[in-house]
């Protein structure tokens, strides 16, 4: 496959403080460009990161055609790259792109350039553990028309960052609060893609929940406001009893990774977990009862996230005296081993370049 590759003449890397990476606001020296027109995805480039030129009717600066994945690098003992998990994330990829009308692309031209770009900027992934680099892919439409339809052409890029964690306390409780007034979506909507809107739909919400102390909403379903869908930016799970619930893929939420990786390791632990709905009374009564042990969010951005207390409608619960449960640290700790090459990958996870 050929990739073209402009290379930066002088790299950012001095002026970067990798004891003190926060999340998101530091990108590396190039990324990857890619094109569709005339029905084929063109010739990938690697270049410097810079600025795209774009057309005020670009139609996606006006109707939203666009979808977006997250995947994390690290750096292994012995100097090799992992990345967790690529072929997962680009299979949900392609299925946020079948819902958003956007042509899918072949594994190869979603992983070669990739490979070649982490090579290139290898010395961007962090060797400290709880940082890595953060690898954002996004499609988006670039049609210069104003009628809503969809889009002709695109624009495929890549961009990685160097990233600590997520919460700027790291791997602490966090508190969630329900949003009285605001759904995420519904089943039917968009909430089973990563596309752009989704999160539009969130920000006000969170800057609520923010004002108000907490550190993201639980989003409740969208027709009853009694079912737990997810938390802004990743899945969540319940340890009640010796029972590990989440909720189904049920299309109102994203089919998390990072979701599909714990219950995978939980199951091989030997405990039994449940894909099924939960309501927020349900996890209220069981916090009534002594019953409810843990709860936690999963994503590839904030890896695990045990949660403190959650509050709704006015009330509130405090989860295993708000510290880090047990079942939580010990899925951060295997997961993160296996992500940083420290345990055997034995469900052949990583790819190791
Ligand atoms: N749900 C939402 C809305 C998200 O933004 C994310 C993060 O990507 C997740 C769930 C978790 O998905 P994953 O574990 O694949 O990162
Ligand atoms: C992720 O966990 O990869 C996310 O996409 C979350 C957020 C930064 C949007």
């Amino acid at each position: 496959m050929k990739i073209e590759i402009i290379k930066k003449q002088q790299s950012g890397l001095a002026k970067i403080d990798f004891n003190n990476l926060q999340f998101g606001d530091t990108f590396s020296d190039h990324m990857i460009t890619m094109d569709y027109h005339d029905q084929c995805w063109k010739t990938p480039t690697i270049k410097p990161y810079g600025a795209f030129e774009l057309f005020p009717g670009n139609c996606y600066l006006h109707y939203g055609q666009a979808v977006f994945e997250g995947l994390k690098a690290f750096k292994t003992p012995n100097g090799k790259i992992n990345i967790f998990r690529p072929d997962a994330h680009y299979q949900r990829l392609n299925n946020s792109s079948q819902r958003l009308c956007i042509p899918k692309m072949d594994y190869d031209t979603f992983i070669k350039p990739l490979t070649q770009l982490l090579q290139i900027d290898s010395a961007w992934i962090p060797d400290k553990k709880g940082c890595s680099l953060y690898i954002r892919p996004v499609i988006f439409a670039t049609d210069n028309f104003i009628g809503v339809k969809i889009s002709d052409t695109y624009t495929y890029f890549v961009i990685t960052s160097p990233v600590g964690a997520y919460y700027k306390g790291g791997l602490m409780p966090t508190r969630l609060t329900t949003s009285g007034e605001h759904v995420r979506t519904i089943k039917g909507i968009l909430g089973e893609a990563k596309t752009p809107a989704n999160y539009a739909a969130s920000l006000l919400p969170q800057e609520i929940a923010k004002k108000n102390g907490f550190s993201q909403v639980l989003w409740l379903d969208g027709i009853e406001k009694q079912y737990i869908d997810e938390v802004g930016t990743a899945n969540v799970f319940f340890l009640i009893g010796d029972e590990l619930i989440t909720p189904p893929l049920d299309g109102s939420i994203l089919a998390g990774i990072t979701r599909d990786s714990i219950i995978t390791l939980a199951k091989d632990w030997g405990i039994t977990v449940c894909e099924r709905r939960i309501s927020i009374d349900e996890v209220f009564e069981s916090a009534k009862q002594n019953t409810l042990k843990e709860i936690f969010s999963t994503g590839t951005a904030v890896v695990i996230s045990p949660v403190g207390e959650i509050e709704h409608n006015g009330k509130s619960i405090v989860i295993n005296n708000n510290e880090i449960g047990h079942l939580s640290q010990r899925l951060y700790d295997e997961i993160t081993a296996i992500q940083y090459g420290e345990k055997e990958d034995r469900f052949g996870w990583c790819l190791t370049i």
